[in-house]
């Protein structure tokens, strides 16, 4: 019977649609920056990271990789901890994007050691064989300019100081895009936190490991590890790997929750199944043996 009193169905719609547009707009926006939102240990960032920053948008990388992390289960498991609003204040603009060609970033600081990024950049297929990701190699070529940089900083209303303006001397557009992607999301603690304590005991489902074929065990190893210690264990990025240093469990444990910013990642997401798999594989690998 509304619909018959247009002027009274015009009130109600646009009152209804009011309330859904204050509830999810108009009051996150008012506590966007409020001293809640904040984080203290967010920190701006540096010359050479912002630089890193320009050509990262100047690259169009955000056209193949967000910077967001929604709270849903699959995303926090896949890349960490969920993007808070408060890690953002130093964004502008913002570069949460849309398309995921490639993996979100909004944690990679700390994921990998510098030299991985070197080498991925240089060449992703090095490091990931099916990486559909440009080659950048070229960014090497282009050395920073430290006037440029104060310039732009000047704009911004950036307070660096001359002694941070003169870290930028030598580097090179590479170096500032691995500094970029190192400080990214790193800046609150989620790694040690995110940490599994394994429920119930931990119990290695291949016992009789040292007499088996490990054929299928090493190409898993192969894909995830080998790219930093080596395809035999013999160490490159990561330290050489030796078997005999560890417990089973002690090293499930390890792969399972990597070294939190030692470069080390966590493989939780591959399953105890395929860990477990991999813990034998490193446990009993013997350097020097026939491996069909
Ligand atoms: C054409 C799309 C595309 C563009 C453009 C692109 N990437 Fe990627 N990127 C990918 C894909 C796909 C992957 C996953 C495979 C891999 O690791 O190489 C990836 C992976 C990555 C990773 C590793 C992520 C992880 O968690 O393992 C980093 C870091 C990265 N890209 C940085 C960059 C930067 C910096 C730029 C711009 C200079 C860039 N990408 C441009 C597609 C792209
Ligand atoms: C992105 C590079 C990278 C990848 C991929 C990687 N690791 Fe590591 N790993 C490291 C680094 C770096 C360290 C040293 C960390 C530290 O000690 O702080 C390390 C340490 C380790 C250690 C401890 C070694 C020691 O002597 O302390 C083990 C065991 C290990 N990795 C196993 C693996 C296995 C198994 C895989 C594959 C599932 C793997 N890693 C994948 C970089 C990597």
């Amino acid at each position: 019977m509304w619909e018959k009193k247009p002027l009274l169905l015009i009130a109600l719609a646009t009152a209804a649609i009011l309330v859904g547009t204050t509830i999810t707009m108009v009051l996150p926006f008012a506590w966007v920056n409020t001293e809640t939102d904040r984080i203290a240990s967010v920190t701006p960032y540096t010359p050479l990271q912002q630089e890193g920053r320009d050509i990262y948008i100047r690259e169009g990388c955000n056209n193949c990789h967000t910077q967001t992390i929604r709270p849903l289960v699959t995303e926090v498991l896949r890349y960490g901890d969920y993007s808070k609003s408060g890690e953002f204040v130093y964004d502008r603009p913002f570069l949460w994007g849309s398309k995921r060609t490639g993996p979100d970033l909004a944690r990679i600081g700390g994921k990998y050691p510098d030299a991985w990024h070197y080498k991925h950049m240089d060449s992703p297929r090095s490091m990931v064989p099916k990486s559909n990701m440009y080659d950048y190699a070229w960014l090497r070529k282009s050395t920073l300019d430290p006037v440029m940089s104060e310039r732009k900083m000047k704009v911004l209303g950036f307070p660096y100081t001359q002694e941070q303006l003169a870290q930028l001397k030598g580097k090179n557009e590479l170096d500032a895009v691995v500094a970029y992607l190192q400080k990214l999301g790193s800046d609150i603690a989620w790694r040690k936190a995110a940490e599994v304590t394994i429920v119930g005991e931990l119990k290695n489902p291949y016992p009789d490991t040292a007499h088996r074929s490990m054929e299928e065990w090493e190409v898993i190893y192969s894909e995830h590890c080998a790219a930093c210690h080596g395809g035999h264990l013999e160490g490159e990025i990561g330290p050489h790997l030796d078997g005999a240093n560890y417990t089973d469990e002690e090293l499930f444990s390890l792969i399972f929750n990597g070294i939190p910013d030692g470069g080390m990642p966590a493989f939780s997401s591959l399953g105890t199944n395929k860990v477990w798999k991999i813990t034998n594989f490193v446990k009993y690998y013997v350097q020097g043996e026939d491996h069909p």
